[in-house]
């Protein structure tokens, strides 16, 4: 039976060229290189310069998928962009890409579901293509997160990072089978339950102000690594396969140990996970297509490969996607 699949035609990144060391934090708040590296893995994070702004990354990283996969931007019928920290409540970050880029056609907009924004933005833009609503899509994950950030509580503030990444989708026939390239499968979960163990506390309805984030760590890694096992599970499942059968795990990157568990789980070698958040922390919606960007970049990922993505972020959200590359 002939299906679309949405297949991978490149992808971009884009980092800040600022980088702030655990060294340089520890100058700011109660904390320690030791501290930050032993618990999360964390040894520095890019910022965006003041004025630099999210539609800003995002274009940036677009710009670099569009040339990996050599495509023009007058050929994307979509762009679908993860991101919780907007350039403005509207319009859409996405339209600012859009018109970025040159387009004058087409449609662009936000989707907001934290750290798995991502993959809700893989899931959505993969059921447009399917059902041939566009034919090429832009996925973009990007954040500004330092913005929400309150610079002076160590329980957060050592965590995160700026920066985006871009992948190109184009719809293409395949047979239905796990050897097809594409998206072999997107499973997106939420529980509003959970709102008080990571959120931020303002916004446009509520205080008028962008506000800051509060997180229950502690809690919320509990949580993680349960439903990412969840989500994790769902892929697996669906596709009929083993962890045996994954060329690579491409995790949101929030903790080491987080993603060190989800590897044991899946009974990979370390060398089959791709590993990004010594370098980047917490970027958010876009730390899984920077970590995208830099292992096909440099060879690791190539055509053929089976790549299993996972997330799990504030609301909460979680989520995973199969991708045959
Ligand atoms: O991407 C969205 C999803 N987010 C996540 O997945 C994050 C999940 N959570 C985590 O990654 C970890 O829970 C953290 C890295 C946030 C915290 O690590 P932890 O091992 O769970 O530490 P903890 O929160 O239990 O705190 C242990 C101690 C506390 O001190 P007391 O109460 O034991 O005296 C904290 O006050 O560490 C203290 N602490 C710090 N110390 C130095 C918290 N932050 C810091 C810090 N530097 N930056």
């Amino acid at each position: 039976m002939t299906i679309l699949r949405s297949q991978v035609l490149g992808c971009g990144a884009y980092l800040p060229s600022r980088i702030v060391t655990n060294a340089e934090l520890a100058e700011r708040v109660e904390t320690s290189d030791a501290w930050i590296t032993q618990r999360t893995g964390i040894r520095q994070r890019h910022i965006a310069a003041e004025g630099e702004l999210t539609s800003d990354l995002s274009l940036r990283a677009a710009e670099s998928a569009l040339r990996n996969a050599g495509i023009e931007a007058g050929e994307v019928d979509l762009i679908v962009l993860a991101t919780t920290t907007p350039d403005e409540t509207f319009p859409a970050t996405a339209t600012r890409v859009q018109a970025g880029l040159g387009m004058t056609r087409g449609m662009a907009f936000d989707i907001q579901a934290v750290c798995s924004g991502f993959v809700y933005a893989l899931a959505v833009a993969d059921n447009f293509l399917r059902v041939g609503q566009a034919r090429t899509a832009l996925v973009i994950g990007a954040e500004t997160f330092s913005r929400i950030l309150n610079w002076e509580d160590r329980n957060t503030c050592v965590l995160f990072g700026d920066g985006a990444g871009a992948l190109l989708l184009r719809a293409a026939a395949g047979d239905g089978g796990s050897h097809d390239r594409g998206v072999l499968s997107t499973h997106l979960f939420s529980d509003g339950r959970h709102h008080d163990q990571l959120y931020v506390d303002g916004g446009p309805s509520s205080t008028g102000t962008a506000g800051h984030v509060r997180m229950e760590g502690r809690e919320v890694f509990r949580h993680a690594v349960v439903k990412l096992a969840e989500a994790v599970d769902a892929a697996i499942g669906q596709n009929g396969i083993t962890g045996a059968d994954i060329d690579w795990l491409v995790p949101h990157q929030a903790n080491r140990r987080i993603i060190d568990s989800m590897g044991n789980r899946l009974h990979l070698p370390p060398e089959k996970i791709v590993l990004t958040v010594d370098r980047h922390a917490n970027t958010s919606a876009a730390s899984i297509p920077l970590a995208l960007a830099e292992a096909a970049g440099d060879g690791r990922i190539q055509p053929g490969h089976l790549v299993l993505m996972e997330a799990m972020g504030g609301g909460f959200t979680w989520g995973s996607a199969l991708v045959r590359w």
